[in-house]
């Protein structure tokens, strides 16, 4: 058993850059010799036949033939050769003006769809017509994000090789220069949001919140500060919740610290449920669809150091500080039982009344100790807390909890920027009472399996400061290939706190 878990650790610790994902260029002219043409074209230049490709007679033929009409979105995939290339791919824009990032991103993303699809290994795609709501620097930057994001696979545990050629892509584009640097911020971003996709992809055999460490210890060579808490550093602590959850695995929690200080301010402060795997405890889950997805329980670990690794690849002036609580909440003769009463770092009791509300307890330390190490001006958690959420407001939007109105609206428009939209559910002493328990300072469950109830809990641990929690449940895996997600991990997160980050006033 031993030597297997290693060879594993070893494996997840040689892990690489993707292959899948398209060497981008932004040119002003064209430079590669591509096989194939991606012409993103509005409404009104299809009407005007603005350019020599759209006046070629096969492609008239073909606009006329499909009625494409460049709504967003729309293809029209000729295949003809046409200006040089073997075929050409009209790409709707819809109207500009309504471009954002956000569809600029899905545009993006369906340019890598269409090249996964096909065979044809280099594309030139011609952005320079389109005036967007953005400049055409944003616009390309936001489209090769787009294709970049999904770009991605997780493929390192398939045997055969794909053996996929590399593909190359340029993007033409007004202003090369600013393009390019807009761009390099982007893949920054799409770094960040790659290590979480890798890290809630891994089972958990493989990621243990030791490997977890070993993976954040790695940023130390892009200059974030790394510190790890092992047991009797967190013993000494008194961090009783987290090591309560902990204790019935025989991979012992871990305390993980990952520090970017690009600014001399205060910092702001991420806090992530690291739960590597969620059996629920003795409160087992017992359904087969729902345990299997426990392996990306520590989702929103993976999103605070995605979020510190997009930072210092940017090397962004600002300050933000991940702590991130790793466990695995597992059934022994070691583990926790119902019942159980612990004592958080914080001083406060609290009674188990169900092992399954794991999330809560490491977070409750994890939240202490960030605001007493570092005194941050906000602290927001993001977790995969509660099938509730769920419940609430689905997949698509986290759940976002906070008496303060300010990070509320920074949170809110970061969310939207990004298409990781944030909605606001209710926080207040209405839930107090859900938490009371006749033996201790709390328990970790109300009467309700509620998502506000579990935000007033940890509401506990924040002292004065500012915050925020973010319950990411359902947001962290993806059902299908989806906008610029694929399968399996989304990394949702790491581009909404890049933004909050980058946006702080
Ligand atoms: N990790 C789960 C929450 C979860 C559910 C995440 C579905 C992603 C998808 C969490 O630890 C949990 O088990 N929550 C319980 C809490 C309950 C026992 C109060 C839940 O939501 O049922
Ligand atoms: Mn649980
Ligand atoms: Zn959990």
């Amino acid at each position: 058993m031993k030597t297997v878990m290693t060879s594993l650790a070893i494996l997840l610790l040689s892990y690489s850059a993707v292959a899948a994902v398209p060497a981008i260029e932004m040119n002003q002219k064209a430079e590669l010799d591509a096989d194939t043409l991606v012409l993103l074209v509005s409404p009104e230049q299809l009407a005007q036949s603005s350019s020599a490709v759209l006046q070629h007679k096969a492609i008239q033929h073909a606009i006329k033939t499909a009625e494409f009409k460049a709504k967003k979105a729309a293809q029209l995939d000729v295949l003809a050769e046409v200006a040089g290339y073997n075929r050409v791919v009209l790409l709707g824009t819809g109207e500009p003006k309504d471009l954002t990032a956000a569809t600029s991103n899905n545009l993006g993303a369906d340019i890598a769809a269409w090249i996964k699809k096909n065979k044809a290994n280099s594309f030139t795609v011609d952005a320079t017509a389109v005036q967007a709501g953005l400049s055409n620097a944003d616009f390309a930057a936001q489209l090769a994000h787009g294709i970049e994001l999904r770009s991605y696979s997780f493929d390192r545990y398939f045997t055969k090789n794909k053996a996929e050629k590399a593909k190359k892509l340029e993007i033409l584009v007004t202003d090369e220069k600013a393009a390019q640097r807009q761009f390099s911020k982007l893949q920054a971003v799409t770094q960040g949001v790659f290590l979480a996709r890798d890290l809630v992809n891994e089972p958990a055999a493989a990621l243990t919140p030791e490997t977890f460490a070993a993976e954040a210890k790695k940023l130390e060579k892009i200059g974030v500060k790394v510190r790890i808490l092992d047991v009797p550093a967190m013993e000494k602590l008194g961090m009783g919740a987290i090591l309560a959850v902990g204790k019935g695995s025989q991979r012992p929690p871990r305390l993980v610290v990952a520090h970017w200080q690009g600014s001399e301010q205060k910092p702001l402060a991420i806090v992530g449920k690291g739960i590597t795997f969620d059996t629920g405890g003795y409160n087992i889950k017992t359904d087969s669809d729902s345990i299997l997805r426990m392996t990306s329980d520590m989702a929103g670990a993976a999103a605070a150091l995605g979020t510190i690794k997009a930072l210092a690849l940017q090397k962004a002036p600002v300050n933000v500080v991940a702590v991130m609580a790793m466990a695995e909440n597992m059934v022994s003769d070691k583990a926790m039982l119902p019942g159980d009463i612990l004592k958080s770092a914080a001083g406060l009791t609290i009674q188990v009344t169900n092992t399954d509300a794991e999330g809560r307890l490491v977070l409750a330390d994890a939240l202490w100790y960030a605001n007493k190490e570092f005194q941050p001006r906000a602290m927001v958690d993001i977790a995969t807390l509660t099938g509730a959420k769920v419940g609430a407001v689905g997949t698509y939007y986290a759940g976002l909890f906070s008496e303060q109105q300010s990070l509320v609206d920074q949170l809110t428009l970061a969310g939207e920027k990004v298409d990781e939209p944030v909605w606001r559910l209710p926080l207040g002493s209405q839930f107090a009472d859900e938490i009371e328990s006749d033996i201790a300072d709390m328990k970790n469950t109300g009467s309700s399996t509620g998502a506000s109830t579990a935000a007033w809990f940890l509401k506990q641990f924040t002292g004065e400061t500012p915050w925020a929690h973010l319950d990411i449940a359902g947001n962290a895996l993806s059902r299908k290939d989806n906008e610029v997600n694929t399968k399996g991990a989304s990394g949702f997160g790491v581009r909404l706190l890049t933004e909050w980050a980058l946006q702080q006033p």
